[in-house]
């Protein structure tokens, strides 16, 4: 059925809109999902009143149907494909999680061998990849040499860059599953001056990742089970969030038929913010910056200014109004890993501080500000021996496959149309050209 046949469908619900200065109305189909807000169809609004809808940030916006991730942000519910986020990371690994996002079920044992395998034997980059990072400072941000490294895909992989053959998706899906963590950690070693460390087919996911990053040829690694389990959890944690400023980068990249690498590329640009998943790295800047419990007054009064710029970082959400699901996950690993490492970073003590006093305050309690999945990763990656400058990477090898699943969805999709959001032009009325010695 077409929007206009379901605008007048007799049993269609319908939103009536009506313009207070000519009376005019309008009746638009309400679309309603599995769970969440129904959404008023504004496709044939232009059409039948010459308005665009305004909403610059997207607050009220959907850009998309999808059936990957649901978000409940005022109960706090995270969800993939139906599965509750924390069922997820206490009885799933991160294979089954990319599974789950990309082909919709959780995998048989046998799906599940097939398709670690397929990942496994995909985790090496072509040897020329190398020459690319010599070409890098070795003190750049390592989210600016992903965003090339990544982008630099295309180049190599030319045959599955057919977009519109699904054998060419799935393989360029499983391409960047597979190679972005070995990435980020040549990456990492690249900015360390350590040699590269081949990935390994014998190791687990999360296991080959911490080898590469951590192993050095001299000798021998042994990768510590806990903090192979901390990993697993992390990349579940951050595996996918519905149509976040990334995601929602890549897919209207994919919307031009960019190709999947391209995408990516795109998506760990928009990742790299500090309103997004730059936040890990800055949250631990923030924590290194108030230094000890004394002061965390002083900077709990700079958030609540209107005159300062400085926000608590790890705190608030755009769809999460009560608490953030994963905080909470994490916050467990976090406990762990400190434990196991026999780490006593006063950063935690902190960290817990600042949330204590902060959620006790009527600014947060207020604006419903609550701690984020950034508040306590920095601190486990941290522990776990990360350098700061790559947390935000880490959240770009977990997101992959959330972007990966969200660009096949829209691929998948009967007809694929460019994303080309409209405006509002606020500029100066047409006039005259000045020529150059009549200016000033
Ligand atoms: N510290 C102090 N005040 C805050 C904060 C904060 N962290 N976050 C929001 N506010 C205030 C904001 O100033 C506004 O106040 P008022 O109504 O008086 O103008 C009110 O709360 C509503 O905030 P908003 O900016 O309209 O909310 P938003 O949905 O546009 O922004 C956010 C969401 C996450 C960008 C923002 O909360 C923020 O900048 N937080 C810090 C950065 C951060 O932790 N980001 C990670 C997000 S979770 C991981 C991810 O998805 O990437």
């Amino acid at each position: 059925m077409s929007n206009a046949e379901a605008a007048n469908a007799p049993d269609e619900k319908t939103f009536t809109l009506s313009n207070d200065e000519t009376g005019d109305t309008v009746k638009l189909p309400i679309v309603e999902g599995t769970y969440g807000p129904h959404c008023i169809d504004i496709r044939q609004l232009y059409g039948q009143t010459g308005h665009f809808t305004l909403d610059p940030s997207f607050t009220a916006t959907g850009s998309c149907k999808s059936r990957i991730t649901y978000i409940d942000g005022d109960e706090g519910i995270l969800m993939h494909r139906g599965y509750r986020i924390e069922d997820l990371a206490a009885k799933s690994s991160f294979m089954e999680v990319c599974y789950l996002l990309l082909y919709g079920d959780l995998p048989t044992q046998d799906q599940l061998d097939e398709f670690t395998h397929n990942i496994v034997y995909h985790t090496m980059v072509h040897d020329q990849m190398n020459y690319f990072y010599r070409g890098f400072r070795r003190d750049a941000h390592p989210m600016a040499v992903m965003c090339g490294v990544v982008g630099a895909l295309s180049a190599f992989y030319h045959d599955s860059l057919d977009i519109f053959d699904p054998k060419q998706r799935e393989i360029s899906a499983h391409r960047l599953i597979a190679k972005i963590p070995t990435l980020a950690a040549m990456t990492m070693k690249y900015s360390m001056g350590q040699p590269f460390m081949y990935p390994r087919n014998d190791l687990s996911y999360p296991e080959n990742f911490l080898y590469m990053c951590f192993a050095v040829p001299a000798e021998a690694y042994e990768v510590n089970p806990v903090l192979a389990k901390a990993m697993d959890r992390i990349l579940i944690l951050h595996a996918d969030h519905e149509q976040n400023a990334s995601t929602s980068t890549v897919r209207l990249a994919g919307s031009s038929q960019a190709n999947p690498f391209a995408c990516i590329a795109a998506g760990i640009a928009s990742l790299w913010g500090p309103s997004h998943g730059g936040a890990n790295q800055a949250v631990l800047e923030m924590l290194d910056q108030i230094g000890s419990k004394e002061h965390i007054p002083e900077f709990i009064e700079r958030a609540k200014s209107k005159d300062d710029p400085f926000k608590l970082m790890g705190f608030g959400h755009r769809v999460y109004k009560n608490h953030d699901p994963r905080a909470q996950v994490l916050k467990e690993s976090c406990d762990e890993v400190l434990d196991l490492l026999g780490v006593d970073d006063p950063r935690l003590e902190l960290a817990m501080e600042l949330e204590r006093i902060a959620l006790e305050d009527d600014y947060f309690k207020e604006r419903k500000l609550f701690p984020n999945v950034d508040f306590y990763s920095g601190i486990i990656l941290k522990a776990m021996g990360f350098p700061v400058e790559m947390f935000t990477v880490l959240f770009a090898v977990s997101r992959t496959v959330g972007w990966t699943s969200q660009w096949k969805e829209m691929m998948e999709e009967p007809s694929l149309k460019i994303g080309r959001p409209r405006q509002l032009y606020t500029g100066p009325a047409e006039r005259p050209f000045i020529p150059m010695d009549k200016r000033g």
